[in-house]
């Protein structure tokens, strides 16, 4: 088990100090610092590989740019044109997609729309907020009788998360939402700077060594930050 120390994390924009400070030389901010505990191992795997058997390390090589070659259909077209839009013209595989907004704005139904909305298309929708039963409901409410291959987990930690995405191998996955993840490497509570950074780091790898697109939920704060961390935001 990797051993575990403290670091002092702001909780406006994620600068981290090993000891605890009044201004974050970051953001100039007051009075923003937080103790969290982090897991230090000099052989730490990061959770993704750990869980994913035989995916060998995709190693990329240098390529000449004129050589390189992208078409865009590609993407995952929804049938939502604003969604597309705002997407830059559908969904880019291995992308990892933030969606932020205000308690109640729509994110979870338009995530879950998105999810009943693609058929051929297994979407898994992950959920730390509400319970099978309520998106069920919710799933009935928007009326999307699909054909949809729309997998529902209700799950908070990163490493069964993992697990279930190996098993169910979707097109697209869906977390809703980063604060309620947890990662065992790390101690802090969901919703702190390192929880969500390790978590929205992990997810990142999987989205790029999956190729699978990773759809992120995060809450927006009264000062209109995206909850907590700007870190969130940078990566
Ligand atoms: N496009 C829309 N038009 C009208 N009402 C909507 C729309 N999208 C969602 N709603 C309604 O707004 C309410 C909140 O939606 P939802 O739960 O998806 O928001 P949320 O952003 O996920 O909230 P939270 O931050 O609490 O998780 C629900 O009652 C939902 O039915
Ligand atoms: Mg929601
Ligand atoms: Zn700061």
């Amino acid at each position: 088990m990797a051993k575990s120390k403290s670091a002092y994390f702001c909780q406006s924009c994620g600068y981290e100090s090993p000891k605890w400070l009044g201004q974050c030389p970051s953001c100039r901010q007051w009075n923003t610092f937080v103790e969290e505990m982090v897991s230090t191992g000099a052989s730490r795997v990061p959770e993704w590989r750990s869980t994913t058997v035989g995916s060998a390390k995709r190693q990329n090589k240098a390529a000449i740019i004129h050589e390189i070659v992208y078409s865009a259909e590609q993407r995952i077209i929804t049938p939502d044109k604003e969604l597309n839009r705002v997407l830059g013209g559908g969904i880019v595989p291995g992308s990892l997609v933030l969606i932020g907004g205000e308690p109640g704005i729509g994110k979870s139904t338009l995530m879950l729309q998105l999810a009943l909305s693609l058929p051929k298309t297994k979407v898994l929708y992950i959920s730390g907020e509400e319970s099978e039963q309520q998106i069920k409901m919710r799933a009935e409410r928007l009326s999307q009788q699909s054909r949809a291959e729309c997998y529902i987990l209700t799950e908070t930690s990163i490493q069964n998360i993992f697990k279930q995405a190996e098993a169910v191998r979707p097109d697209i996955v869906v977390i809703d939402s980063i604060q309620t993840l947890h990662s065992q490497q790390i101690e802090s509570a969901p919703g702190s700077v390192s929880q969500v950074r390790e978590c929205t780091a992990e997810l990142l790898r999987y989205a790029k060594e999956s190729n699978v697109p990773v759809f992120i939920v995060g809450h927006i704060t009264k000062d209109g930050s995206i909850a907590g961390p700007k870190v969130l935001e940078h990566m």
